[in-house]
């Protein structure tokens, strides 16, 4: 039987190809009804952390099904909630400690802006509301989230709509938007940051937005040394909240708990998703400071904020579970290792003529695919050079995560290799082997 439009009632996610039907995930593999095995080895999109099929998750989700299903998060709390929020405070980053648990991605980085700006408005600093961001960025789709992300394509049909937040270059070093070399540059790509700031009017801004490795536009982006700290010292000297947007990085994906680990940079509020409930069901988190959410309280009394499905019990049971599975498992070290194996064998892909770019950190990691080696020519979109890979790969059972236009906003093709943390060296073999046999088919 085949699945996709126009068969049937689902509103399908792509309306030009058929799904298969998947009946099964274990680890690091997904089957579907015909038995075909795929390897995730981009855990969906950086999802899976913990792999398919983990029994201890599915046991404390049932248990707390079983209690109560649902209670209102303004009404009640429940056990799951409480643990979580103990779990979870004991592996942040210092400084950070108020966690309001949400479904997705998206709506925390809503929740994100939205705290900012109502703590200004509380400390009498009514004029900050806007949050700078960076081109090429990922920051999710509703309305206040898609303002912020700096992915072109996914931007233009909704403009009229957008709010107008500023935006700054990435540190792209590999094609450097100044034209410079790391370190000779002197890390103008941040420094840009305290010009934009300038030029929209430093008490406007609320906050600075960022992912400390740039995620699904541009492909596990891994900043300079020292770039972070530029950023951070930009915001001090403007009074602005730094946004960590950790929904990709976050959870052991990059080899530490959270990315900004990497280079100690303390940030004022945090936003997780994905991996931190493996895929197993919709969570996210906005975190902050005490002496924020204190300001609230002291104030109007509370987050002039909410949904349905914030602070949900089975939710955060399922969260509950997954840290403690990754804390059991050692799987951020896992991801440290893996990943470092992971980085090793792809870059033996730049043998084929295609591929400019491998980087990442951890078993978050991406490789940029070029026209020309040497000039980094890209090659023009009409090519269609990332879809075709990503369906020549699936067709050979491995499955990718695409991303495209990020060199001008039009051109620039990537896959994401980001498997799930449980994966073995030799499970890590299999996808480059099968990668060798789609690129060759390529060139
Ligand atoms: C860094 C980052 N932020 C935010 C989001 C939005 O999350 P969601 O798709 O769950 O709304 C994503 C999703 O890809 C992301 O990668």
């Amino acid at each position: 039987m085949e699945y996709g439009y126009p068969k049937g009632h689902v509103f399908y996610r792509k309306l030009t190809r058929t799904y298969p039907l998947i009946t099964r995930g274990e680890g690091i593999y997904l089957y579907d009804e015909n038995g075909k095995r795929y390897i995730d080895g981009s855990g969906g999109a950086l999802v899976v952390n913990i792999g398919h099929g983990q029994k201890e998750i599915l046991e404390k989700m049932s248990e707390q099904m079983g209690q109560v299903g649902y209670v209102h998060g303004t009404q009640f709390t429940t056990k799951s909630i409480e643990e979580y929020g103990e779990a979870l405070g004991e592996i942040l980053p210092k400084g950070l400690g108020k966690i309001y648990f949400l479904s997705g991605g998206s709506e925390s980085i809503e929740a994100a802006i939205k705290l900012a700006r109502q703590y200004f408005l509380e400390s009498g600093q009514s004029q900050r509301w806007r949050v700078v961001a960076r081109w090429h960025s990922y920051h999710g789709n509703t309305l206040g989230a898609l303002s912020l992300t700096g992915r072109i394509s996914m931007r233009r049909p909704y403009l009229p709509l957008l709010i107008d937040f500023p935006h700054f270059p990435p540190p792209y070093c590999y094609r450097c938007p100044f034209g410079l070399t790391y370190p000779e540059c002197g890390l103008e790509c941040a420094k840009v940051l305290e010009q934009v700031i300038r030029m929209e009017g430093p008490e406007t801004i609320s906050a600075v937005i960022l992912e400390p490795i740039g995620g699904a536009t541009i492909g596990a982006l891994v900043p300079p040394d020292g770039y972070l700290s530029v950023i951070r010292a930009i915001c001090d000297r403007y009074g602005i909240l730094l946004i960590d947007d950790e929904v990709m990085t976050g959870m052991g994906r990059t080899g530490r708990w959270f990315a900004v680990e990497h280079w100690g940079i303390s940030t004022d509020i945090m936003v997780l998703g994905k991996g931190i409930s493996g895929g197993y069901f919709p969570l996210s988190a906005m975190i902050t400071r005490s002496e924020y959410v204190d300001r609230l309280k002291e104030k109007s009394g509370g987050f002039v904020h909410g949904h349905t499905f914030s602070h949900h019990p089975v939710a955060c049971a399922v969260g509950f579970a997954v840290v403690e599975y990754i804390k059991k498992n050692q799987l951020v070290e896992k991801s440290s290792s893996r990943g470092e194996y992971l980085l090793r064998r792809l870059e033996e892909l730049k043998d084929f003529s295609f591929v400019g770019d491998v980087r990442g950190k951890g078993l978050m990691t991406a490789i940029e695919f070029v026209k020309d080696q040497k000039t980094k020519e890209p090659f023009p979109r009409t090519a269609k050079f990332t879809e075709r890979v990503i369906d020549s790969a699936f067709e050979n059972g491995l499955v990718l995560y695409p991303g495209t236009g990020f060199v001008d906003g039009v051109n620039g093709d990537m896959v994401m290799v980001g498997p799930p943390l449980i994966i073995e060296e030799n499970q890590i073999d299999e996808i480059i082997e099968i990668l060798k046999k789609t690129f060759s088919k390529m060139e």
